[in-house]
């Protein structure tokens, strides 16, 4: 996917960039062509000498090298690259590229180029939350920097929260989506997936079966797409895919504020198995059998997350896809289902039990629009996303 791709890779001074030989390696197998840039403080973590062997070309290093700028000077490295990639992007690296500063290699070839740049950022928690960070990380998003990660996790550090950068393999998704000539570059589109999880109390909760695999192919369908991916996604039981943008929520309250936040967006959508209720007074303890008895549990209802996308009066995505899930009368209900939350398509499948869909890797499923109720074959998930992703680039021209 990567044949021929020249990527310039400044390695930044973090303890996550002992994870950049992997990356090298794995973005050659791909056939890119890296150029690796290391910081003075990348060279604390990771020599030179496993860069070059990595990469097959010895790391770029000096600003004032007098040899390289004879023969390729920085101006002209930073504009033969078809992607420049940050990784690990230090807050400092980050600071330097919002503020405009050049006072080494990196900073300059960075200050340099019109060449896109993408950084997967790699910080203390603590850091990342700092104001001064995310004042730097809205600048950069605004000046069309990409961004892959962070990632949430345990830190070399001890900590825990936002900060861990992403792996090879998370790394090397978004390079391919960034470089992707995808009939969906540019388009940014909301995927909802998976279960939510309804709390009785703090260790009871209310959930259904669905495992999250088909939304989950659905957004790396998109992605492949080259669109710009939003996954907003409950407890699933598949991990999200490479490349998109993950949201992870527990509740449908929880999952319509990530929509919210998220939007606006060209498409939405919602593949989610939302709880329609919710316990409506969870407990803030433990239930106890011998103080409380049986419980008795009285439900609320959950807010309709595609009914409210559908029917935004401004702002609303050009293309909203709904599913129905039905065990009967399948397309007559999945019809109705569509007018009444007013979604554009809806995606209707029989969750009979003895169709094993639910938790399944197949999927049959009638897709219902303007034009009609469509069947297909009975197939794999990927497949079934790989069609829908066909259908919405096809809609989104
Ligand atoms: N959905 C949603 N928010 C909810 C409930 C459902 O966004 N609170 C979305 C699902 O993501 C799916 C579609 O609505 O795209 C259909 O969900 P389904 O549960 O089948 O429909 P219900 O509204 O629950 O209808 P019913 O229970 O009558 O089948």
């Amino acid at each position: 996917m990567l044949a021929g791709k020249r990527i310039l890779l400044i390695i930044g001074g973090g303890i996550a960039a002992y994870k950049t030989p992997d990356l090298i390696r794995r973005l050659r197998e791909r056939g890119a062509e890296v150029t690796p840039v290391l910081t003075r403080a990348a060279e604390e973590f990771v020599t030179p000498l496993t860069i070059g062997a990595v990469a097959g070309v010895a790391p770029h290093r000096d600003l004032f090298d007098l040899t390289t700028e004879a023969e390729m000077g920085h101006i002209q490295l930073s504009r033969s690259a078809d992607l420049i990639v940050v990784a690990p992007a230090t807050a400092d690296l980050m600071a330097k590229m919002a503020q405009g500063l050049a006072n080494d290699l990196a900073s300059t070839l960075l200050l340099a180029t019109d060449t896109p740049v993408l950084i997967a950022p790699a910080m203390n928690v603590r850091m990342w939350n700092h104001p001064a960070t995310q004042r730097n990380i809205a600048t950069l998003k605004g000046d069309g920097v990409g961004f892959v990660g962070p990632e949430v996790g345990n830190m070399a550090c001890g900590e825990h929260g936002p900060g861990r950068m992403s792996e090879p393999l998370g790394i090397v998704a978004a390079v391919e989506q960034a470089l992707a000539n995808g009939p969906l570059k540019g388009k940014h589109i909301l995927v909802t997936s998976g279960p939510t999880h309804e709390p009785i109390d703090p260790v009871r909760y209310i959930a259904n079966r669905s495992s999250g695999a088909q939304g989950t192919a659905i957004a790396a369908a998109l992605a492949a797409l080259g669109a710009d991916v939003t996954f907003v996604t409950g407890p699933a039981d598949v991990p999200p895919p490479a490349g998109v943008r993950v949201v992870a929520v527990q509740t449908a309250r929880e999952m319509l504020e990530a929509v919210q936040a998220a939007l606006p967006a060209d498409a939405a959508v919602m593949a989610a198995a939302v709880a329609d209720w919710r316990v409506a007074s969870a407990s803030d303890r433990k239930l106890k059998k011998t103080r409380d008895g049986m419980p008795a549990l009285e439900f609320a209802e959950n807010p309709d997350i595609l009914a409210q996308v559908s029917q935004m009066a401004t702002g609303r995505p050009g293309l909203v896809v709904g599913f129905a899930a039905e065990t009967n009368d399948v397309v007559e209900n999945a019809t109705a289902k569509g007018k009444r939350k007013g979604c554009d398509w809806i995606m209707a499948n029989d969750v009979s039990p003895v169709t094993g869909i639910m938790g399944g890797s197949e999927n049959a499923v009638i897709l219902i629009s303007d034009a009609g109720a469509e069947e297909w074959e009975r197939m794999g998930k990927v497949d079934v996303a790989k069609r829908l992703a066909d259908r919405i680039a096809a809609a989104l021209v």
